[in-house]
């Protein structure tokens, strides 16, 4: 063999194991196999409704993307938590200890997202929370494979304080189930009314997730205050809207709360809902052509019309997109991952939204009215309002 035949097999060896090592490198970036996505929602019990909303909405973003995220396939491994936080740490586990998940997505109830963001934490899980406003969260209990795309309790309760002490409304009763989302909520309420001149005359409670509601109207009727602001979702919301109408209470002190009192529900609780004053990130008749086109794919995947649990499940899958996209598909890349989600713009249905240091999403919060089986928007009641973050480190 001639020394030049020689060489040009040696250079073509050379470039074939160059070739190898290429792909072989290729190989490793871009990760293959299906992104394992634990659902931990509610799929019983009074807040049933909204873990349905959250996992159709995190599943029509990721059909219109092809059925991938990030390039990726998704495997959906799904929990019912039952919005019970003595079950919450077991049901994390089993996620990601059996299921080794690669993303936990989860969940409604504060309660239960707590116990969540502690597995997840321990684990260094990446964790991103569709709904529970649980304020420590994103507080001192933050985390950099932490996110939240919905809100803090305390958010929507402060834009209507604020609310109600502009239209001079002098006293205010709150009623709420007795756990942290509930406490947050009206707490919220609490300081921005004071803070505007208004007084909290009574805080009353009942256990999670009882409705029986009789003697706290009755206590209101006595009472008479301004205005009576209240926590409550899904089932319950659809109880107390009822049985505060029923108990004639409805046209002569108005009943105010966060949105949750009226999103999803507005069917269920007829004419007791109509002209109710709300405050949420969301509402139904948001004019804008994200908005209109989520609720039209919405409606033909789910059958239901979208209310703003879809729009967070919705908003879940966006982000995740974003991070995995950004490494393309390969969740290893932590740091890179994390980052471009902190630093995600994503158009969502409810207007553009970002995520502050703590990763807490920074919104508007908009002043609703319930009427003809939509809430519509009456106003922005605060601008791009971002969480303080009080006690997180990131
Ligand atoms: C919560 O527990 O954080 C929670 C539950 C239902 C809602 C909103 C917040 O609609």
């Amino acid at each position: 063999m001639s020394r030049v035949l020689k060489s040009a097999r040696l250079a073509g060896a050379i470039a074939a194991a160059a070739g190898l090592v290429l792909c072989a490198g290729v190989a490793l970036a871009q990760p293959q196999g299906k992104i394992k996505v634990g659902l931990m929602l509610p799929y019983t019990g009074t807040f049933a409704a909204l873990g349905t909303a959250i996992t159709n909405g995190f599943k029509l973003a990721v059909d219109e993307n092809g059925g991938k995220i990030g390039g990726r396939e998704i495997e959906y491994f799904t929990v019912d938590d039952e919005s019970d936080p003595a079950k919450a740490p077991d049901n994390a586990n089993k996620l990601v200890k059996r299921d080794q998940v690669d993303v936990l997505v989860g969940t409604v109830h504060s309660g239960v997202a707590l116990a969540m963001s502690k597995v997840a934490r321990d684990n260094n899980t990446l964790l991103i929370i569709p709904n529970a406003g649980a304020d420590e969260i994103t507080g001192p209990l933050c985390a950099a494979n932490v996110f939240r795309v919905s809100f803090t309790n305390s958010q929507p309760g402060l834009a209507m304080g604020q609310v109600m002490a502009e239209q001079k409304k002098k006293t205010a009763v709150t009623i709420t189930w007795k756990y942290a989302a509930g406490e947050e909520s009206t707490g919220g309420f609490k300081e921005a009314f004071e803070k505007g001149g208004g007084k909290v005359v009574k805080e009353l409670t009942l256990p999670f997730p009882q409705v029986e509601f009789q003697p706290l109207l009755t206590e209101i009727a006595s009472l008479k205050p301004d205005a009576v602001y209240v926590f409550f979702a899904g089932g319950g919301a659809v109880k107390f809207v009822k049985d505060y109408a029923a108990a004639g209470l409805k046209d002569k002190i108005p009943l105010l709360g966060p949105g949750f009192l009226t999103d999803g529900t507005l069917e269920a609780q007829g004419d007791a809902a109509q002209g109710l004053l709300t405050t949420l990130h969301y509402a139904d008749a948001l004019d804008n052509p994200k908005n209109n086109a989520f609720r039209t794919a919405f409606k033909a995947k789910a059958g239901r019309d979208a209310d703003v649990y879809a729009v967070q499940g919705y908003d879940s899958a966006q982000l995740l997109g974003i991070g995995l996209e950004a490494v393309k598909g390969n969740l290893d890349s932590e740091a890179a991952l994390h980052k471009a989600m902190r630093e995600a713009r994503i158009d969502s249905p409810r207007g553009p939204i970002s995520f502050s240091k703590s990763q807490e999403v920074v919104q508007n919060i908009y002043l609703r009215k319930a009427s003809g089986g939509l809430n519509k928007v009456a106003g922005i009641a605060v601008e791009n309002l971002a969480d303080p973050g009080t006690g997180c480190k990131l």
